[in-house]
């Protein structure tokens, strides 16, 4: 077991619908650290993430988090301490409030007044947007409200699957400004799926490059400067969709 890991796996397989999806994946996500995860679409990342929350088990090999085995834990704990944000920032019927009291609802609590308030300050949100339709707010309030509804139950780690996706440049530099600051507040360990290169170079303090179900290559993210693999120096540079 490595010191400052957050997550590690150890020749981790998994496979689905007859697919071998994820390949002897062998890394370690760095505590308190931001890692961004790159690759080609249908390389495996969003799967991965599924393995760290421990909405699937690997069919074989070891997933530790922090250093217990991942199967010691609670699911539902193990759910609260690994918040999940999705590209769609999917929000049910109702007001923001009833958003982002939802994972409390879901553990039979309420969201305190304050808490929901400190929660807006903290993804920068104005306080008057508790009692709107959540329908009506903007693609990039949306995604806030999502990260925030994830801080809740103040997860250690925090996975963002393509967060910044579907936002416009302020907005998307807003989102990437938000996730630092919550990484240097709260030493939160940040893992983030991005599809741009410049992202998970500027964003992370670490990298790690899928393709085809393998972890290809993962070090401080300068490597995307100059990888070593022939097939990552391709994508890197673009040539590989
Ligand atoms: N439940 C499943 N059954 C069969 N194939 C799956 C399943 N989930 C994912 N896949 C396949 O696994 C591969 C990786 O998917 P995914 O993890 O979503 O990749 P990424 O997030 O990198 O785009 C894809 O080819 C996808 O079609
Ligand atoms: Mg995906």
């Amino acid at each position: 077991m490595t010191d400052n890991a957050a997550i590690q796996f150890k020749n981790v397989n998994y496979s689905a619908g007859g697919t071998h999806i994820l390949k002897d994946i062998t890394g370690v996500f760095v505590k308190g650290k931001i890692t961004t995860l790159v690759g080609p679409s249908g390389a495996g990342k969003t799967t991965l993430f599924k393995l760290c929350n421990g909405l699937i088990p690997p069919d074989s090999g070891e997933i530790y988090l922090h250093d217990k085995h991942i199967d010691s834990y609670d699911p539902v704990k193990l759910r609260l301490g690994v918040g999940l944000a999705l590209q769609d920032a999917t929000m049910i019927r109702g007001s923001v409030r009833n958003n982002l009291a939802l994972p409390m609802e879901l553990q039979g609590k309420q969201l305190a007044e304050e808490h929901a308030n400190e929660l807006m300050e903290v993804v920068d949100l104005d306080k008057q947007l508790l009692d709107q339709d959540a329908k009506e707010i903007s693609g990039g309030q949306r995604q806030r409200l999502s990260i925030a509804r994830t801080l809740v139950n103040n997860p250690e780690i925090l996975l963002l699957d393509e967060i910044t996706s579907s936002l416009d440049r302020v907005s998307k530099k807003d989102v990437e400004n938000l996730i630092m600051k919550i990484n240097r507040d709260y030493g939160t360990t940040i893992i983030w799926i991005t599809h741009s290169i410049h992202q998970a170079r500027t964003i992370g303090d670490y990298t790690w490059v899928m393709m085809d179900g393998s972890l290809m290559e993962s070090g401080e993210s300068g490597l995307l400067d100059n990888p070593e693999n022939n097939a990552v120096n391709q994508f890197v540079k673009g040539e590989v969709e």
